[in-house]
């Protein structure tokens, strides 16, 4: 049995490793079994040379790849797998692979692709570190997968709208919604100097229109009336700024200034990993005379990350 690349199930699997590996998902959450199973079954490396056409081999890697040390690792398991099932070397493809990224060297960023329904992928540069530089907003947090997810669902508060993103990081649920909502206007919004630098290079990279986005320092602390005046839209929205007491407070007053100017729809994305913070936030919230309410999450699966990650979705109105 050979495996066969218009099989719908089997390119299904060979997208999740397309998918796992340009996001540098778990290496331990690859389908191995999935591999294991075909290379048992059809006593063929063909399996291997498919997922290195969706992963190392995969045109978007030669511009865009991830981490030298991610690369390696992924290879040295797919050798393993293949060693452990059928005992003989492993094939030339990938060796070849394999000694492309031997001396690869390793540098502080990479790339990280996120694939969209409609075709063609998001590609962001991200740091490896996940705090760096004094800031949590040079990488794509979960909260930002699952609020991208969630608005290609709800389209309504995105297309033909002004948006303001606060906290943007490295810009990717707002590059998502870009992409695929046509909002008239989106403000992209950070306080960090390098987190501002990284979402412009981001935003370049995906060849966002200039007519329709803008980045704003917009830092909730100092934030002025007049610069929330200007910006007046239509839908605010934030993933994974809800991580820490003192940061709460700023976001909480920033919010009563902007439903003290306008009524826009407000959605705020939590990852809740600590549940007295969030509950503090929410608390703080009502005290402010903000009320919400829980929405319903994405139903569709489309970008990789960890599901059992407690992420909610909140829409805040004025009293
Ligand atoms: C955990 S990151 C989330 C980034 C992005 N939204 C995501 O989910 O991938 C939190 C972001 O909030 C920004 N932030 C924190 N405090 C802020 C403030 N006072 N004003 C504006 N942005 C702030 C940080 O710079 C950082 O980019």
């Amino acid at each position: 049995m050979t495996t066969n690349a218009s099989d719908p199930g089997k390119n299904d699997i060979f997208k999740i490793f397309r998918d796992r590996f340009f996001s540098m998902g778990r290496i331990a959450s690859y389908p191995w079994a999935f591999v294991e199973k075909e290379l048992i079954s059809s006593n063929s490396t063909e399996v291997i040379s498919q997922i290195l056409n969706q992963t190392c081999c995969h045109p978007l890697c030669s511009d865009f790849p991830p981490s030298a040390q991610y690369r390696r690792l992924f290879l040295s398991e797919l050798i393993k797998q293949e060693q452990e099932a059928s005992h003989c070397d492993p094939s030339d493809r990938l060796y070849d692979a394999l000694a492309q990224v031997i001396g690869a060297a390793e540098t502080s960023h990479c790339y990280k692709s996120y694939f969209l329904p409609g075709g063609g992928a998001v590609t962001l540069q991200e740091n490896v570190a996940v705090i760096s530089e004094g800031t949590t907003g040079l990488v794509t947090w979960e909260a930002a997968l699952h609020l991208a997810e969630w608005a290609l669902e709800n389209q309504q508060y995105f297309t033909n709208r002004s948006v303001l993103e606060l906290g943007s990081g490295a810009g990717f649920t707002g590059i998502t919604i870009c992409c695929s909502l046509a909002p008239s206007s989106f403000i992209f919004s950070d306080c960090h100097p390098k987190v501002l630098h990284k979402l412009s290079e981001n935003i370049a990279l995906n060849q966002l229109d200039p007519q329709v986005v803008q980045v704003e320092e917009l830092d909730w602390s100092c934030v002025t009336e007049e610069q929330l005046r200007a910006v007046g839209a239509d839908t605010v929205m934030a993933a994974d700024v809800v991580y820490d007491p003192v940061v709460v407070e700023m976001l909480v007053s920033l919010l009563c200034r902007i439903f003290a100017i306008s009524s826009p729809d407000v959605f705020i994305c939590s990852t809740v990993r600590n549940t007295d913070t969030y509950r503090g936030f929410v608390q703080r919230l009502e005290h402010v005379g903000i009320l919400h309410e829980v929405l319903s999450g994405p139903v569709r699966r489309i970008f990789p990350y960890n599901r059992e990650s407690q992420i909610e979705i909140i829409k805040l109105y004025k009293k």
